[in-house]
């Protein structure tokens, strides 16, 4: 595990953005799609809003990009302010020239029979796209990644989950009270999250220090899903001086 602090949040967002134009530059020139795994949260806003700024003043284009969220609410709306898909349109896609077939986002209205099979065929996509070249990750401060919560195996499928309550309380201002927070989601495993070729976790503030500590220093277990980024050969968090200050 590779760790990087930096002055400012900001800085560590423009150098993850230069890292994703570089991949999706790189695969447009050998004529091939950049597969993207993207988060939500306040985490990668930074990076987006350093993309936006790319596709408009620098000419970067993400015509030859595919994307895969990691996690939805359950159930949700897209329309919904709340939804990820709106999250989504708001922060990145509605700026930028993807195309919308290329975008993919689990989806929060599913019947509850339908929901096992779109998860394998979630993963479906992901590997006939050929695999994720980069995982965007934000960490929640249970340890989740996507909404992996503590319990999640490090062989974990694309499935529906639970939220931990630590998860949903720090959600609630979002949604205007503790009641109003869904208690299931669907997202990534971390089996899968686990085969992308390149992982880039971000943590910003001092709310995260403990978190990222635990993370990085701590033991493996599912007690802290993100402890199996520990196992992953191409992994770089990217925190600012706040989130730093557990590391030792
Ligand atoms: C979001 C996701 C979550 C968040 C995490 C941190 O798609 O998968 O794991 O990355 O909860 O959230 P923020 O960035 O809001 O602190």
């Amino acid at each position: 595990l590779q760790t990087l602090t930096f002055d400012s949040a900001q800085e560590g967002s423009i150098e993850i953005a230069r890292e994703i134009a570089d991949l999706i530059r790189d695969k447009a020139e050998k004529g091939e799609k950049a597969v993207l795994g993207l988060a939500t949260g306040s985490s990668p806003l930074k990076v987006y809003d350093e993309l936006i700024r790319m596709h408009k003043e620098d000419g970067l284009s993400f015509k030859n990009v595919v994307t895969f969220n990691l996690d939805e609410y359950y159930p949700m709306q897209p329309e919904s302010v709340h939804s990820y898909v709106r999250f989504m349109k708001e922060n990145l896609f509605d700026h930028i020239d993807i195309d919308m077939k290329n975008v993919h986002i689990p989806d929060g209205t599913l019947d509850i029979k339908d929901i096992y099979a779109f998860c394998a065929e979630y993963e479906q996509k992901i590997k006939a796209a050929g695999g994720l070249d980069i995982q965007i990750l934000g960490i929640g401060r249970t340890g989740h990644i996507g909404f992996n919560e503590p319990g999640s195996t490090e062989t974990s499928r694309t499935r529906l989950v639970t939220l931990d309550a630590l998860t949903r309380k720090d959600a609630a201002a979002g949604f205007g009270g503790l009641d109003n927070v869904p208690r299931r989601a669907i997202t990534m495993g971390v089996g899968i999250i686990m085969k992308a070729r390149r992982i880039v976790m971000m943590a910003w503030g001092s709310g995260k220090a403990q978190i990222v500590g635990r993370m990085t220093e701590g033991e493996i277990s599912d007690k802290v899903p993100a402890t199996f980024l520990q196992k992953h050969e191409n992994v770089t968090v990217f925190l600012d001086e706040p989130a730093s200050q557990e590391l030792t």
